[in-house]
């Protein structure tokens, strides 16, 4: 295990933000993990883990340790007549995850096709797409538990699954390093279409429904609305769709007949954020070297030489205008270090 130093994290984050890590650690087990620790506890520093930075926000230098999940790789262990269970390692890359599964003929994936990200990552923020959500397929995980310094393991129910929410960002922020994520897969060739879009795509394209197809469907939709990363820098949604009750959404449609909202349960409703910033005029809107993306408005991108600072400001004139003409309070699904 080499600790680095004055680390540049530039390539470590998809926004392309430069940012220096005080110290820099790749790991690849637990036992290393565990030796990283002793390491920030030894020299008093914070500690930051970051899988393949596309949901973060750098906005200054990290005055500790930035811990990296370099353990790739996956295991089956268990199958049943219909399922079989995975062990994947942390590092692993999200969407080469997804390309395995199917290849292998292991199906639940398919809708979480093109997400960028590490498979360490994807707890954190129960990551979603298209009418699927982490949660419908993962069974466990292990992870460091800082606080205790050994191995954990959690389960589904300890993971307080929600909207763009876990463990892993509220009452646990900070304390879990995953380590390997387990996730259980139907070996039933079944398609989730749920999701309106899929389903118009597969029939304009008169494509049958299945798995592949509708991670063919999935990659070309996001193709078509989301930038590439790796040539605009941006983290996806900036904002979460944000859920309001029925009474406010009533209010609201009277008013925007064009408002678009889908119902949740107990009398609440989700908003497309992406709409209401349209709406606000801000689609297309560039500032400097940063901007609203032209396809979708809920995706802020760097075009190359802006700063984190730039793109706060930004997305604080979007909050602010969207509250003012809406009433309604967009939240940031990025997470912003140092906190
Ligand atoms: N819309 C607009 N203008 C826009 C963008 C969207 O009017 O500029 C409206 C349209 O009516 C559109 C609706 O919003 O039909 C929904 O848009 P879209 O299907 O693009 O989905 P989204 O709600 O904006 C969410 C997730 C995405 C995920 C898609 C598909 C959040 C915060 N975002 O976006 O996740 O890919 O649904 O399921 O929930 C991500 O988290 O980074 C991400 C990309």
């Amino acid at each position: 295990m080499q600790i680095l130093e004055n680390y540049s994290l530039r390539e470590l984050n998809t926004f392309g933000f430069e940012a220096a890590a005080r110290y820099f650690v790749e790991v690849h087990s637990a036992e290393e993990v565990l030796e990283a620790l002793r390491f920030v506890q030894h020299h008093d520093l914070p500690l930051l883990l970051l899988g393949e930075g596309s949901n973060v926000i750098l906005a200054d230098d990290i005055a500790g340790l930035v811990l990296k999940l370099g353990n790739a790789g996956i295991e089956v262990v268990g199958d049943d007549e219909h399922s079989v269970t995975l062990r994947i390692g942390a590092g692993q890359n999200w969407h080469q995850l997804v390309c395995w599964c199917l290849a292998q003929g292991y199906y639940g994936l398919e809708n979480l096709s093109l997400i960028p990200g590490s498979v360490g990552a994807a707890p954190v923020q129960n990551i979603g797409a298209y009418g699927v959500e982490l949660k419908d397929v993962f069974h466990s995980l292990e992870a460091v538990d800082c606080q205790k310094h050994e191995l954990v393991t959690l389960n589904r129910a300890d993971c307080l699954f929600g909207y763009r929410e876990s463990l892993f960002k509220g009452g646990g922020r900070g304390r879990y390093i995953i380590c390997h994520v387990n996730l259980t897969l139907s070996t039933v060739p079944e398609a989730n279409t749920q999701y309106g879009a899929i389903a118009d795509e597969l029939g304009r394209r008169g494509l049958e429904e299945t798995p592949q197809s509708v991670s063919e469907v999935v990659c070309q939709l996001r193709r078509s609305k989301l930038p590439d990363p790796t040539e605009i820098g941006n983290a996806g949604s900036f904002f979460k769709n944000p859920v309001i009750n029925n009474h406010h959404c009533e209010a609201l449609k009277q008013q925007f007949p064009g408002l678009v909202a889908y119902p949740e349960a107990q009398g609440f409703s989700k908003l497309a954020a992406g709409w209401l910033i349209e709406q606000c005029g801000w689609k297309g809107v560039r500032e400097a070297h940063v901007g609203v993306h032209e396809q979708q408005a809920l995706v802020l991108v760097n075009y190359g030489a802006g700063t984190a600072e730039e793109l706060l400001a930004l997305a604080a004139r979007i909050r602010t205008s969207v509250q003012e003409r809406f009433g309604v309070i967009l939240e940031m699904e990025p997470t912003i270090y140092p906190g």
